[in-house]
């Protein structure tokens, strides 16, 4: 059973995502993305959309900040925060199926994923579960 955050580890992890969506490298969408997951142990990694002139090696800001924690050792995380600009029609963008894809390698079904959107000095918060996100992973081991 997944901890229920606190306001402040929410707001904490949104802000980090938020700081981390600065660094987007995005000159072909203009479409800024920044990412961040609370590890089991209580630290912050981040990630941003980085894009590429091949615009198939793109790779969204929930992976990154995904991968950046697995690299540095951490595999069990409490929560995954992301941030967009409020686009016209839409009240949120969710994550790509790829992203929660790796998502539910590494967060349990039940844990939060806080999909926020930026509308001028506005923050907007969605709170989903991964599990209605992503309700049938592929997953091949039944250990990890
Ligand atoms: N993007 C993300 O970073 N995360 C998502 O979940 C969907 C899309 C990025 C990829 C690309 O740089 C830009 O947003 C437009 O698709």
């Amino acid at each position: 059973m997944n901890t229920p955050l606190t306001k402040e580890e929410q707001e904490k992890l949104l802000d980090a995502a938020q700081q981390a969506r600065e660094n987007s490298y995005s000159p072909y969408s203009k479409f800024k993305v920044g990412a961040a997951v609370l590890t089991e142990d209580g630290s912050i990694f981040t990630g941003t959309n980085i894009e590429n002139a091949s615009y198939g090696l793109t790779v969204c800001a929930e992976r990154n900040a995904i991968f950046a924690a697995v690299g540095a050792g951490k595999r069990k995380f409490r929560a995954l925060a992301l941030i967009t600009q409020k686009l016209p029609g839409l009240d949120f963008n969710s994550p790509c199926g790829a992203c929660r894809q790796v998502m539910s390698e590494f967060i349990a079904p039940d844990a939060p994923v806080y999909i926020a959107v930026l509308d001028g000095p506005k923050r907007t918060v969605y709170t989903k579960q991964l599990q209605e996100l992503m309700p049938f992973p592929f997953d091949k081991f039944s250990e990890k």
